[in-house]
């Protein structure tokens, strides 16, 4: 048996577009997903899980199941719906609702000012890789401050900064679905860690009594074999997914190490990435003043060196080997046979969120503290007699928080852990089958159902006893 502190946050996430729903109401404005998914006409995210006229409820059964932290984020187009100028007050009003009411039931809320939904207007004007994208999100967050900065301990800047790049120019699957733009995505990646720079100065110099942070996606990369060849491919993707803005993040500058990776892979991609001198001192600033990271973390990758031009084929079912990952000049992600996977195909590696935690202890000695702020397992729900009998996705969250207490005896500061999610929730590319929540939500009546996972949870949250 093993212990969790008596203060750790049992947390669970959500995210603005993936659970509230409501995407007409309320004068809220358009995303880049509004037009993109209406045209796919594949998934409609118009209810997503209607947490926007639900939620009342929703933070009543974290109570009653000793959830005690809350991820969720703001829609920046329910406060500006065009992006910059006008402010909608039900947008406004709404956000100090659903605060106030994670306040009332004692569940902490960690708010984020971006979870993927960049207004359309701004996407328009060309998203991250924008200057005015970038002082338009300052703008909007130190309204945010200004409007709830009393009652909000825990900020996040950005979620995910290298998911929203690989998917808008790598990958594709997120719109202007570009691929193998290698180039673009290092640029909006800076960009958009510039203005997380931006915002944390913003936050100090208003004095708020929180705390801010970024939370970044770190999956670890290993080498598929012991080939020194192989070994460069996972050394290149992980800097380039991983260090090269945990070195902005803590350092407030890139690495000698990181810059010769990235400048080596803009070489072989036709690339160049532009830093502007009056940025490196707010990058610097910004490091220093951070007060957490948060990792989100589900999986691990295998490289195995890659000579050719850049391929990567997704076809969203998971099925097994159905999806290629290869970049140029950087490496070709591979099945290791020896890890399980989920039903999509992702591999089940606890020791990748272990050997991460550690990674980040001993390169950024000077982190100040780590909160888990998503892991999870999509499944294919099936609901029975009311409930849905998720052993595996309870055994995945054990192993996990099983990884992170070894870290924490190992002396890795985790004050946290925010499952994802708490209810079943839209996701971005696979619409509603894909199932993480604690609650099972039927989609067509939005009645919740706790799922064995959430009683399981919740004894853990009472008892902070991993068994
Ligand atoms: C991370 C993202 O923050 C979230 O929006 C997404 O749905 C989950 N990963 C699951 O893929």
């Amino acid at each position: 048996m093993q212990k969790f502190p008596e203060n750790f946050i049992f947390g669970a996430a959500t995210a603005a577009y993936q659970a509230e729903g409501a995407t007409k109401i309320g004068n809220k404005g358009k995303t880049y997903w509004d037009d993109y998914l209406a045209e796919q006409n594949v998934f409609d995210p118009s209810t997503a899980s209607d947490f926007y006229h639900k939620y009342r409820e929703d933070l009543e059964v974290c109570q009653a199941f000793g959830i005690n932290g809350i991820r969720i984020s703001i829609a920046w187009t329910r406060i500006f719906p065009n992006g910059t100028g006008e402010v909608n007050q039900s947008g406004v009003d709404y956000y100090h609702e659903l605060i106030d009411t994670c306040i009332k039931n004692k569940v902490e809320p960690f708010v984020t000012l971006h979870h993927f939904d960049t207004p359309d207007p701004l996407f328009k004007l060309g998203d991250w890789l924008s200057q005015e994208m970038v002082t338009a999100f300052v703008d909007f967050s130190s309204f945010c401050f200004k409007e709830y900065g009393d009652k909000v301990n825990y900020w996040i800047t950005i979620n995910e900064p290298w998911s929203v790049v690989a998917g808008q120019y790598i990958i594709g699957h997120f719109p202007p679905n570009k691929q193998y733009d290698i180039p673009k995505a290092i640029q909006a990646m800076h960009n958009m860690m510039v203005a997380h720079a931006r915002v944390v100065k913003v936050y100090v110099a208003g004095n708020y009594h929180g705390e801010i942070g970024i939370v970044h996606i770190l999956e670890s990369k290993y080498p598929i074999s012991d080939k020194p060849e192989d070994d460069e491919a996972a050394m290149q993707e992980h800097v380039l997914a991983n260090q090269f803005m945990l070195d902005v993040t803590f350092n407030g500058c890139y690495s000698e190490e990181s810059l010769a990776v990235v400048k080596n892979i803009l070489k072989q991609n036709q690339g160049e990435l532009i830093i502007r001198e009056e940025e490196l001192e707010i990058l610097s600033d910004a490091a220093q003043k951070i007060d957490f990271l948060g990792i989100n973390y589900y999986a691990s990758h295998f490289l195995k060196a890659y000579e050719g031009e850049s391929l990567i084929h997704h076809n969203g079912t998971g099925e097994k080997g159905s999806s290629i990952f290869a970049l140029k000049g950087i490496g070709e992600r591979v099945s290791n046979p020896k890890i399980p996977t989920t039903d999509w195909d992702w591999p089940i590696y606890p020791q990748g969120l272990l050997d991460m935690l550690l990674y980040i202890k001993e390169k950024y000695p000077h982190y100040k503290k780590i909160y888990v702020t998503e892991n999870g397992m999509g499944d294919k729900d099936l609901l029975t007699n009311e409930t849905v009998n998720d052993d595996a996705r309870i055994e995945y969250v054990r192993l996990h928080l099983s990884a992170i207490l070894k870290a924490v005896e190992k002396g890795v500061n985790v004050q946290g852990y925010f499952i994802w999610s708490l209810m079943d929730v839209f996701s971005w590319t696979n619409g509603y089958n894909k199932r993480y929540g604690l609650l099972y939500v039927d989609f067509d009546t939005q009645k919740r159902y706790a799922k064995k996972s959430a009683y399981w949870y919740k004894k853990l949250a009472e008892t902070k006893e991993l068994l």
